[in-house]
């Protein structure tokens, strides 16, 4: 039986300031994904949609989009289970961030916070062993791709100063890091700046992370590591 995809995508048309939903249906291929939907829309029906893509395999973290609600890598999120559901099916760009043009959106928010909270390490003038536990530690929160699905799906990042999942699991990071000499104050920029104690543990950010940082667990340790006054 053939099947076809039918998708309801978000377009802005930033010259004209117009914001609409269009819809555009083709062949389904087996083992599709959104990405490789959407680019089958752009080679066949339509070349002016606009939307993000680079590695096309879940590495580089800048085809997210929202599918029926949910942030997804449109470069891993299949097709198929949603042509089972039988739902209509809704591609919008990521919630929280202005678009650009269409699927793409501006991430400057992300980046400005990536660098107000100096997400990277300091000088350093010796090289520790790092031990495995941390290495393991370190490795987990590095799995990060700064997808921002967690920061689109958080609730609390609407509020003013919160920092998001993205920014705490980057802090966790650089804090089991044993080159970084300066933890009090990375503890210190994650309660005073980024309103650590304002994460509603609702897991939201765990459930989305596609992968498995687990941004929601790691606000936990940092709030563990807080409270026992600076003791990992
Ligand atoms: S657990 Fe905290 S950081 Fe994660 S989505 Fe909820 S409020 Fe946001
Ligand atoms: S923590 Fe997970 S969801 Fe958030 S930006 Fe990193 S990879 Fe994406
Ligand atoms: S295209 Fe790189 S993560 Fe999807």
């Amino acid at each position: 039986m053939d099947l076809k995809v039918k998708l309801r995508v978000f377009r802005y048309d930033p010259e004209e300031g117009k914001k609409f939903y269009q819809t555009y249906e083709i062949d389904y291929e087996e083992g599709m994904t959104f990405l490789r939907a959407l680019q089958k829309i752009k080679d066949t029906l339509d070349p002016t949609l606009t939307f993000r893509h680079f590695c096309r395999a879940g590495i580089c973290g800048t085809c997210t989009v929202m599918i029926n609600g949910f942030p997804r890598l449109a470069c891993k999120e299949q097709v198929l289970p949603y042509l089972l559901a039988g739902e209509e099916i809704v591609i919008e760009p990521l919630s929280g961030f202005s678009p650009i043009k269409d699927l793409a959106v501006n991430h400057d928010d992300v980046v400005n916070r990536l660098r107000r909270f100096r997400t990277w390490i300091e000088e350093v003038k010796e090289n520790p062993q790092i031990p495995p536990s941390i290495s393991r530690k370190i490795e987990r929160a590095s799995d990060c791709i700064l997808c921002s699905a967690c920061q689109a799906y958080c609730p609390q990042v609407k509020e003013e100063g919160y920092a998001g999942p993205l920014l705490f699991a980057k802090i966790y990071r650089f804090l089991q890091d044993p080159r970084e000499k300066n933890k009090d104050f990375r503890i210190e920029e994650a309660v005073s700046w980024g309103h650590l104690y304002h994460c509603l543990s609702c897991d939201k950010c765990n459930s989305v992370c596609p992968k498995e940082v687990k941004p929601a667990s790691l606000i936990r340790e940092l709030m563990t590591y807080q409270a026992k006054d600076g003791k990992a």
